[in-house]
């Protein structure tokens, strides 16, 4: 089981994971509509292009823009899970151990206390999470069984990453659960709700260009709508 995940497996899900995403980006902007967005974006390159990364960088700042500020607790439950669930991922010693014995290439490594603290800031803010679905009404009436399936197999990576770290009962074990759990992550990223790792830049960019060019950004500037 080690050996098939850790061989065939792991190339199988890192391209479907890699592949998948390039493919959801490239629809997304193939997807807009050439008479109402893309005429308008590609008339107007430099403003659009600013008003994109003006939209991204801010919504990556905490507080940065009104909708975090407006709701401070899920700002900080937000960024709690994501530094993490970034940062590890790519940046943990053994990852970047096999990453190395696979395809020779290591990335720079975190401090592994550093990556435990960040791996326990994941696993709390995801409980938080699930506790903001279940108790906001205007965020429960939007959730389904799929929410939550698309929760817990975000957190399975790290929390059986965690018990495999300390070592708790067989190793092997958990282990084995834990590049398993990576792997369906992996898989999944593409074909669920967690292709927004690429969709979030993708949605951003095309609105702050948006507001940059037809929703008053260019105001008494000629622009035709
Ligand atoms: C795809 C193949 C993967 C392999 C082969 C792999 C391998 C490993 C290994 C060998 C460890 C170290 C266990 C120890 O300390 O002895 C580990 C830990 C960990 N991995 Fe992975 N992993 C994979 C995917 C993932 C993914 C996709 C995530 C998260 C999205 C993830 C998150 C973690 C975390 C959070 C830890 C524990 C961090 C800590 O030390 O506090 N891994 N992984
Ligand atoms: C550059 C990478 C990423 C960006 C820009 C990003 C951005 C976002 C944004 C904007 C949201 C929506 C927050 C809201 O509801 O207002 C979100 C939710 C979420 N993201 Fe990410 N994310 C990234 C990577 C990841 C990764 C690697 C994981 C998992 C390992 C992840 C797991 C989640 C989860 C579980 C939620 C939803 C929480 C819920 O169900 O309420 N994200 N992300």
């Amino acid at each position: 089981m080690y050996k098939f995940l850790t061989g065939p497996m792991f190339w199988l899900s890192l391209c479907i994971c890699l592949i998948g995403m390039i493919v959801r980006f490239v629809l997304y902007f193939k997807g807009l509509s050439w008479q109402l967005d893309r005429v308008a974006y590609k008339a107007y390159p430099v403003q659009g292009f600013k008003g994109a990364m003006n939209s991204i960088l801010k919504w990556l700042i905490p507080f940065g823009t009104y909708g975090w500020r407006k709701q401070p607790f899920m700002t900080v439950i937000f960024f709690g899970f994501h530094t993490g669930a970034i940062l590890v991922p790519l940046f943990l010693p053994a990852h970047n151990l096999f990453l190395k014995e696979k395809i020779g290439i290591s990335l720079i490594t975190l401090n592994p206390v550093f990556a435990d603290i960040l791996t326990w800031s994941v696993i709390v803010s995801a409980f938080f999470l699930i506790l903001r679905r279940i108790s906001l009404p205007e965020v429960r009436i939007l959730t389904t069984a799929y929410d939550y399936f698309i929760l817990l197999l975000s957190m399975a990576p790290f929390i059986t990453g965690l018990i495999a770290r300390y070592e708790i009962g067989s190793y092997s074990f958990w282990l084995t659960a834990h590049i398993l759990c990576g792997e369906a992550l992996l898989i999944a990223i593409p074909f669920t709700k967690r292709s927004h790792i690429v969709l979030f830049f993708a949605s951003r960019a095309q609105l702050g260009m948006d507001y940059a060019i037809k929703r008053g950004g260019m105001k008494g500037k000629g622009m035709a709508w």
